[in-house]
C-alpha cells in the first residue's frame, strides 16, 4: 500500500489579490477576542492589504487543491547593522492544522528573508497561545521576552466627555432653530435666501470657533 504524504499536496505561493478577502476571513476565524484579545484587536483587512502592498514577497499562502489552508505575513526591518525578519501573522485553517502547513509557510518565508539579508528572526504572540509557542519553539525560536500591553477605556476620558457635551449642545441648538418660524428678509437677495432656506450654512459658520478642539 502506498503511503500518501499530506504535506506533498500542500502548495505554497505568494499571496495574490484574490487571496486578500479569504486570508482576512481566515484570520477573523483564528484570532478571536475570547482566545487572543490582542491579536483580535489588531487584526483587520488593512493588515492584509497593507502588507500585500509593502511586503508582497513575505506574504505567502498555502493551498490544497485550490483551497486556502494557511497564510504567513511578514516584513523585514533594517537597522544600522542588522536586518531582522519579522513574522507578523501566521494562521492555518483548523481543518488543515497539525499537517505541517505552518512548517512549510515558515520555512519558505524564512528562506526568503535570509536571501534578503535577514540574520535574525522575530515573532510575537499571546502568552497563552500554546500551539503557536510550541510551534515556534520547535522551529528554533527561543529567548522569550515578555512584553506588557496596557489599555484605557476612552469613554471615561475627560476630552471624550467634553466632546459629547459639545455634540449634545450642537444638537439642541439645531433643534431650537428648526422649531423657530423662519424670518422673512425684507429685500430678499440671494445670500439672505440661502441662509433662510438652509439654516445649516449659518450654523456651521457660527459654531466653528466654538469647537472643543
Ligand atoms: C500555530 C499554528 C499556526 C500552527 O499551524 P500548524 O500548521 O497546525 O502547525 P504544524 O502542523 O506545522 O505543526 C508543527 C509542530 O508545531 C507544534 N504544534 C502545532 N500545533 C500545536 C498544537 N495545537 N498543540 C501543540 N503543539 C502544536 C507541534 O510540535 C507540531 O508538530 P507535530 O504535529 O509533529 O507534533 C496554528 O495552530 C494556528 O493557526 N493557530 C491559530 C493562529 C495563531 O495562533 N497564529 C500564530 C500567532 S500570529
Amino acid at each position: 500500500m502506498s503511503s500518501f504524504d499530506e504535506t506533498e499536496a500542500i502548495y505554497v505561493r505568494e499571496l495574490g489579490i484574490d487571496d486578500i478577502a479569504p486570508v482576512y476571513h481566515l484570520g477573523e476565524e483564528l484570532f478571536t477576542s475570547d482566545l487572543y484579545p490582542y491579536l483580535y484587536r489588531t487584526w483587520d483587512e488593512w493588515e492584509v492589504i497593507g502588507l500585500y502592498n509593502t511586503d508582497p514577497e513575505y506574504c505567502l499562502v498555502a493551498e490544497r487543491d485550490g483551497e486556502l489552508a494557511g497564510f504567513v505575513l511578514g516584513t523585514i526591518i533594517t537597522k544600522a547593522s542588522w536586518t531582522y525578519g519579522y513574522i507578523l501573522w501566521l494562521g492555518v485553517s483548523p481543518k488543515f492544522q497539525r499537517r505541517g502547513v505552518a512548517d512549510k509557510l515558515v520555512d519558505k518565508v524564512v528562506a526568503r528573508m535570509i536571501e534578503d539579508g535577514a540574520r535574525f528572526m522575530l515573532v510575537d504572540t499571546d502568552p497563552t497561545n500554546v500551539s503557536a509557542l510550541k510551534f515556534f519553539n520547535r522551529k528554533g525560536f527561543g529567548n522569550i521576552r515578555q512584553h506588557i500591553f496596557l489599555s484605557m477605556n476612552l469613554s471615561k476620558h475627560e476630552y471624550y466627555g467634553r466632546l459629547i457635551d459639545y455634540e449634545h449642545q450642537k444638537a439642541e441648538r439645531a433643534g431650537y432653530r428648526r422649531s423657530r418660524p423662519a424670518i422673512r428678509a425684507r429685500k430678499p437677495d440671494s445670500a439672505a435666501n440661502e441662509i433662510l432656506l438652509n439654516p445649516l450654512v449659518s450654523e456651521s459658520q457660527t459654531t466653528e470657533d466654538q469647537s472643543p478642539i
